[in-house]
């Protein structure tokens, strides 16, 4: 089916508004900044409105109705990755969530020669954690290179860096080259 660009535009309100140079908006810095359907405004409105209290720490309605709704959308973003709730973690954004694998698993996992692959593609949320950590603990850090004819990644490079390598990150789509990359 071929994507209808209208329909999904007509789903975010702020692509309704003209720039002040007489041009419709059009966005790209979603990994930045990632603007918001109609329906998750509605639903962030409602919980203002209606049940905004503390989700898991208080017993009183608007606290329970706040818990399941915290739960429920759990729920379904972890059946969309494939995993399950109990593995499904909130964080702010990219530099939290890979600053807490950084400081909460791989300084308590990793030493010394042990090698982390990152790939030219990453943005520095996902170069500085690895550099610091290298620096701290001596973990080498590997980097995949881009093969410059395609802008993908250099896969027979990628296949023998990351043989030996007990951490891997590499960015699924690149929001710089539009690679996208097989990551299952
Ligand atoms: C490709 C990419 N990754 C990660 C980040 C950092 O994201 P966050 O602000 O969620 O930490 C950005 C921010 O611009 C980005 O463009």
């Amino acid at each position: 089916m071929p994507l209808d660009v209208e329909a999904i535009r007509s789903d975010f309100p702020i692509l309704g508004r003209m720039l002040p140079n007489g041009k419709k908006l059009v966005y790209f810095d979603n990994a930045a900044t990632s603007q918001k359907p109609k329906c998750v405004i509605d639903s962030m409105s409602r919980y203002y409105e209606e049940y905004n209290s503390n989700a898991h720490r208080a017993n009183h309605t608007l606290a329970d109705e706040a818990t399941s709704a915290l739960e429920n959308a759990r729920s379904v973003i972890s059946e969309f990755f494939g995993t399950s709730p109990d593995q499904m973690i909130y964080t702010s954004g990219a530099t939290e969530a890979i600053n807490l694998v950084s400081y909460g698993w791989a300084r308590e996992n990793l030493s010394e020669g042990d090698v982390i692959v990152l790939t030219e593609m990453e943005h520095h949320a996902d170069i500085v954690p690895w550099q610091q950590l290298s620096k701290e603990k001596g973990v080498e850090v590997r980097y995949v290179p881009i093969d410059t004819d395609s802008f993908t990644l250099d896969m027979d490079a990628f296949e023998i860096a990351a043989q030996d390598a007990a951490l891997v990150c590499v960015v699924p789509t690149s929001n710089v080259l539009g690679a996208r990359h097989a990551v299952e």
